[in-house]
């Protein structure tokens, strides 16, 4: 009896749900009520699995089959994806793009020995780190940047196939679209690639781009334009979890065996069938009612461009100005909107903090001069409204901080390599040291200093702090907001080369 009366009393405690842990409160009372101009682009209305916590499972569960391998189920799931996102194979990522990075990157190496890429400098700081540890020689385009907005601009079709005439690389990596969702005229420059350079894989870095393959109003995806491999943060607008993507390639230039090598080692053994499920999901979703939802977000977008037009001091970007300065911009992903605030008086870091902290609207990534929105599947003409009313509101506050002028904050535009990768990659630590910001000009970087968002290296391990480079870092580490990842986030410091 007594027995009994301890177990079911035990069984009452275990039941008892816990009041809250900080992030469980977080997530439960604040997060799902903000208006969210940001990814995931998560579909509410497509399959969920239903309670994740009964749900979730393992490896262990054999007759699921395993997703490493791929078997079972997951090999199902993984042909259904393909087929629905034009490529020969794919593969599921519960790591994001940042994983399959890794993934495609160490397969390459072992496919190419003594593997050259050429990428344009945009690249996300999984690949130079990618490169680094797989002994990767990674050259850079020149760098293009729209100073007035503080955006990356992809090279002209001329560079690029000036690039591949002048370095050779085996593998021409293209971060398309560009997190403002900028895109290249990717069928015509592979399409000549294919012609004048046969052997060279194509490797798109997509991550911003899973959706792009369900609508014809959006730029063309990788696989559509013929590209090699392409990986995809399908969490960022392609409808699934945080944390999601995949990695689709075509048969004719990718060793199946290296990449399913590289995947099964690199991934984790104890992967989440909950992200899993919700990639499945997205496939679903995408391929039945893709065309509807991106119609959705467009129709959003355009309501929300048009009313911003009309808030003294926030400019849209329009495709159109940027394509009259940069040729080399062919179309755009029109569901992210780009808005200059200099005219407002306050710096782009200021106004995401405003419309998060006072108004828990989210934007997706703000720098000095502008703010970028990024329209989900979820977004309504209520939250479009209420935008526009908080951005009215904006306009009109007192500005307690001191105006920064536009052009004030200008990112370096030449970034010399003075060590190749894979040499300061075999550096020791005794031969870093670190120093004050403010000595630092002219000195080697032995760090990355990144940025966030958008989360692209400003500087990469080898390359000169120049003092173009050093002033930018002086006057970005003072802005209010700005956040940086390096070995001192406050910038005080840096790691240079000995
Ligand atoms: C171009 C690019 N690649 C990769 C990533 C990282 O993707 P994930 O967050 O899915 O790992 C990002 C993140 O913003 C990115 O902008």
């Amino acid at each position: 009896m007594n027995l009994y009366k301890n177990f079911s009393f035990m069984q009452s405690k275990v039941q008892k749900r816990p009041a809250g842990s900080h992030l469980t409160h977080v997530l439960n009372h604040k997060t799902h009520k903000a208006i969210r101009w940001c990814t995931p682009s998560i579909d509410l209305s497509s399959s969920q699995v239903r309670n994740p916590y009964l749900s979730d499972t393992s490896i262990s569960y054999q007759s699921l089959g395993y997703p490493s391998e791929p078997s079972g189920i997951f090999k199902k799931i993984y042909e259904h994806a393909a087929v629905a996102y034009g490529a020969d194979h794919t593969l599921f990522s519960v790591n994001g793009t940042t994983g399959s990075n890794f993934i495609v990157l160490r397969a390459l190496s072992k496919q190419l020995p003594n593997l050259r890429i050429l990428a344009q400098r945009n690249v996300h700081r999984s690949v130079v780190v990618a490169c680094e540890d797989y002994g990767i020689n990674l050259i850079f385009l020149s760098p293009k940047l729209d100073n007035e907005n503080q955006i990356f601009i992809p090279n002209t079709e001329e560079q690029i196939i000036e690039g591949i005439k002048k370095t050779k690389p085996q593998v021409l990596l293209l971060t398309n679209p560009t997190y403002e969702g900028i895109t290249l005229n990717l069928k015509k420059i592979v399409t000549r690639i294919r012609n004048e350079y046969p052997k060279v894989i194509i490797f798109i870095e997509e991550a911003w781009g899973s959706h792009l393959h369900f609508s014809k109003k959006l730029p063309i995806s990788a696989m559509e334009a013929g590209a090699d491999i392409c990986v995809q943060s399908t969490h960022k607008q392609g409808g699934a979890l945080q944390q999601s993507g995949m990695i689709h390639w075509k048969n004719d230039r990718i060793n199946l065996d290296l990449l399913m090598d590289s995947y099964r080692n690199l991934s984790t053994s104890s992967p989440s069938f909950i992200l899993l499920a919700s990639l499945d999901a997205a496939r679903e979703m995408m391929e039945k009612k893709g065309t509807e939802k991106i119609d959705h977000i467009l129709t959003i977008a355009e309501q929300l461009r048009k009313k911003v037009k009309n808030v003294k001091g926030f400019e849209i970007v329009s495709t159109d100005k940027l394509k009259k300065t940069n040729p080399s911009i062919y179309q755009r992903d029109e569901s992210k909107i780009i808005i200059n605030v200099t005219q407002t008086g306050y710096t782009g870091f200021e106004v995401a903090s405003i419309l998060e902290k006072k108004y828990r609207i989210i934007v997706e990534k703000y720098n000095a001069n502008t703010i970028l929105i990024l329209v989900p599947f979820r977004a309504t003409l209520k939250d479009v409204e209420l935008t526009i009313n908080a951005l009215q509101e904006i306009a009109k506050m007192p500005k307690e901080i001191k105006k920064q002028t536009q052009m004030d904050l200008m990112m370096p535009t030449k970034i010399p390599r003075i060590l190749e990768l894979s040499d300061v990659a075999k550096l020791l630590w005794s031969q870093v040291e670190k120093v004050p910001l403010t000595s630092a000009k002219g000195r080697i970087a032995a760090e990355y200093i990144t940025p966030f968002p958008p989360g692209i290296p400003v500087t990469i391990k080898g390359e000169e702090l120049t003092s173009e480079i050093v002033d930018y870092y002086l006057k970005l580490k003072d802005y209010p907001n700005a956040h940086i990842s390096a070995e001192d986030k406050s910038l005080e410091t840096v790691l240079v080369v000995k």
